[in-house]
């Protein structure tokens, strides 16, 4: 098992990543300091059928008291509907500010459980048990939680970080194939803006971490965290360093919100973001062919898809990205990599963009 602490002031706190963390998990918690006997899992109900049971057993190990809240698998759980069920879930299991809250699933799970433990009395103690490779190579770490509003993705939402996180990599082996390949869009990006070195391991290590090798998948889990932690630890509230890590993430936002274009995973999305962002950094920021190229190529190894979808239009394009969080007037804040493992920002007009990309 690896263990690195997230530097953060009176927020830091301790990262586990191995296999067969989930069943250490009591002890961690313990060790980071929860005291309280009364404790909520919240889970999803694959997950539950999956890890539920162990997670338990985990807590009980060490003489907490957990009750679980089981909610339906997917996005639609990111709801005030289901929000409202957490917090009678936590009034339900005697939660006081001592409590605690584990956050056993994906995204969605972590997300949700974690705006309900930074609001519920104003705050207790949230634990992220990340099992999908989106969740554990990004989510879980960073503080970011939310729920959806209907009209809008994650517009409700606090910044809170977790008093531990523990990434169980052999959970990674029960997840389908798609969501698997998914998560690596995001680990082939730290490497892109941040780490060529690991770009060069990757392209030899890949096959190793397409068969869900315990060891390769633990290596590229704790180095992906790791990187995510020294950036949030640099910039906790996304007003600078950390717009780094919406590399490839404009022009996917766009693919994702411009509807009719096929249902794109979120890491299929920036997958085809990121080659177009490599376009793009090498027509204007200098990065060049051969990095370009390689970058793409391990995109394309790892199962991602590269190419805008066939028909795409541009105008509908632009449409999508004038709602990006990071629009400046008539451009947007743009990821660029100068060469692989360094990133910058620049604004570039939607004109420009599309200039690029068609
Ligand atoms: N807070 C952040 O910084 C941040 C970053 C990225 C994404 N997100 C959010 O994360 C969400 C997406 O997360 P996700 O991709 O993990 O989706 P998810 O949580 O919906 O999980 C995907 C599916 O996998 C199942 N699953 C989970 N673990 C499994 C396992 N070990 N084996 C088999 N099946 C398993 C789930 O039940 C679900 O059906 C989005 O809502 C997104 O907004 C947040
Ligand atoms: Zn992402």
């Amino acid at each position: 098992m690896r263990t690195f602490r997230v530097e953060l002031g009176s927020d830091a706190h301790s990262v586990h990543v191995g296999a067969g963390a989930l069943d250490l998990t009591g002890r961690l918690a313990r060790e980071a300091g929860i005291a309280a006997g009364r404790v909520l899992i919240v889970t999803d109900s694959n997950v539950a059928r999956l890890y539920g049971e162990r997670a338990g057993a985990a807590l009980e190990s060490v003489g907490f008291a957990p009750r679980t809240l089981e909610v339906a698998p997917g996005e639609q759980s990111k709801s005030f509907a289901t929000l409202e069920r957490v917090y009678d879930a936590m009034i339900a299991a005697e939660l006081d500010r001592s409590g605690a809250v584990f956050a056993l699933g994906g995204g969605v799970v972590g997300d949700l459980a974690g705006y309900a433990a930074a609001t519920y009395m104003r705050g207790v103690a949230l634990v992220q048990i990340p099992t999908t490779m989106v969740a554990q190579v990004d989510s879980a770490l960073g503080g970011k939680t939310a729920v959806n509003h209907p009209r809008a993705k994650n517009l409700i939402g606090a910044f809170y970080q977790p008093r531990l996180v523990v990434a169980d990599v052999a959970t990674l082996q029960s997840l389908p194939e798609r969501e698997f390949r998914e998560g690596l869009a995001e680990v082939i990006k730290y490497g892109a803006i941040m780490d060529a070195p690991m770009v060069e391991e990757l392209e030899h290590g890949l096959s190793a971490i397409l068969r869900r090798d315990p060891v390769a998948l633990e290596q590229m889990v704790a180095r992906s965290l790791h990187h995510k932690a020294t950036i949030v630890a640099s910039d906790t509230r996304e007003d600078g360093l950390r717009k780094i890590l919406n590399y490839g993430h404009t022009a996917g936002h766009a693919l994702e919100a411009s509807s009719g274009y096929g249902n794109f995973l979120h890491g299929e999305a920036v997958a085809i973001g990121m080659v177009a962002a490599g376009k793009l950094s090498q027509a204007l920021a200098g990065l060049s062919a051969a990095e370009a190229e390689r970058l793409e190529r391990l995109i394309a190894r790892a199962g991602l898809p590269t190419a805008m979808p066939a028909g795409w239009r541009g105008e509908e394009f632009v449409r999508a990205m004038r709602l990006d969080k990071k629009r400046a007037g008539d451009g947007v804040e743009f990821v660029l990599l100068d060469r692989l493992g360094h990133a910058l920002t620049r604004k570039l007009s939607f004109a420009e963009i599309l200039a690029h990309l068609e």
